[in-house]
């Protein structure tokens, strides 16, 4: 499936905005890029193809099987593209060991691919059983391990901060005690235990229309991964990867990862770090970035039309100065 408003969409991924990030990246022929969520390559085809003849991509990601996949799409492409099996939380000592920045742009599409979910075997899908993993790369210990160590506050914060179940702590018990009797073994374990108790109304705090049984699986996919501070960490790392004039370009996917982009790029944008009420500015601190986008960029009708998924993904970005 590949149209005006989703090119370079493939069997493993639809990417999103593409348009939008060629053009808030401002991608240029002979540009340097990072592309910090690799996934299937459709964003690194699309700037491959918008910095060509010459224009490099460094793309990381933290799931071998993306960069596999990224690597055969590209062809001929992947000559101009360095592949790095890693965090884009180390996107700057990244791109350091490589020799290759400060870049022009640096792209992150946070989140989780399709391949990922509609792999069985990974433990991400609501809809195909699977084992207590959930894991994005090999950089983090799986469900199994996490809801053996987590306590019962971490889980309901997990569950109430990252799914927005209304009745977390119920949840979060309901789970760990199914998981303590051997009851809790897959994911389909998981979505009876957890549809068992939203069917007693411990559900989404929000009229969202969405079955809560996968924000329960949203909630644990982005504790297992630590997916909030490695994001938090990648907004911090763009003043160190991108060079003056060069731009930072962030989707995400879920508001609590949007809330860390816009304070993130809040923040690099702040000229005076000073506490508040000092009568006169002390801290010489001096802003890093220009907020280019006042309100996230969201998904035109076309796009929405063709990628119903798309409808979640919200683009902000910032010029490095
Ligand atoms: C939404 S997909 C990216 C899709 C990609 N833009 C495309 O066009 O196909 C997100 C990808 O980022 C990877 N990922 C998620 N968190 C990551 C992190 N902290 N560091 C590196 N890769 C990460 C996932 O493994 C997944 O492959």
């Amino acid at each position: 499936m590949s149209s005006n408003s989703t090119p370079y969409a493939s069997d493993y991924h639809v990417p999103v905005l593409v348009h939008e990030v060629l053009a808030w990246l401002a991608v240029v022929p002979g540009g340097r890029y990072v592309d910090g969520t690799l996934g299937g390559g459709g964003h690194t085809a699309a700037i491959l193809d918008a910095s060509a003849p010459d224009g490099l991509v460094l793309a990381i990601d933290r799931d071998p099987e993306a960069i596999a996949a990224a690597r055969a799409r590209l062809g001929e492409q992947a000559g101009r593209v360095i592949f790095v099996e890693g965090n884009y939380a180390n996107a700057t000592e990244i791109v350091a060991e490589a020799g290759f920045g400060p870049v022009d742009g640096f792209l992150v599409d946070a989140g989780i691919s399709s391949h990922q979910i509609d792999t069985a075997e990974r433990g991400f899908s609501f809809s195909r059983p699977g084992p207590l993993d959930m894991r994005m790369g090999r950089d983090t210990p799986s469900l199994e391990e996490y809801l053996q160590n987590a306590t019962h506050g971490e889980l309901a914060y997990a569950l109430r901060t990252y799914g927005d179940i209304r009745s977390a702590s119920r949840v979060a018990a309901a789970i760990l005690d199914a998981f303590a009797k051997g009851s809790l073994e897959t994911t389909a374990d998981l979505r009876e235990c957890a549809a068992e108790i939203v069917g007693r109304g411990a559900g989404s705090g929000r009229k969202t229309g969405i079955d809560p049984s996968t924000l329960v699986f949203q909630a644990l996919r982005i504790a297992v991964n630590r997916e909030i501070e490695h994001l938090e960490l990648a907004v911090a790392a763009v003043p160190k990867v991108v060079r003056p004039g060069g731009r930072a370009v962030f989707i995400s996917f879920h508001s609590v990862e949007d809330r860390v982009v816009k304070h993130g790029f809040r923040e690099l944008s702040r000229q005076c770090i000073c506490p508040p009420g000092l009568p006169i500015c002390s801290c010489d601190h001096v802003s890093q970035v220009e907020i280019l986008t006042s309100k996230p960029v969201m998904a035109s009708k076309e796009e929405l039309q063709e990628n119903p998924r798309a409808r979640s993904a919200r683009l902000r970005a910032a010029r490095v100065l």
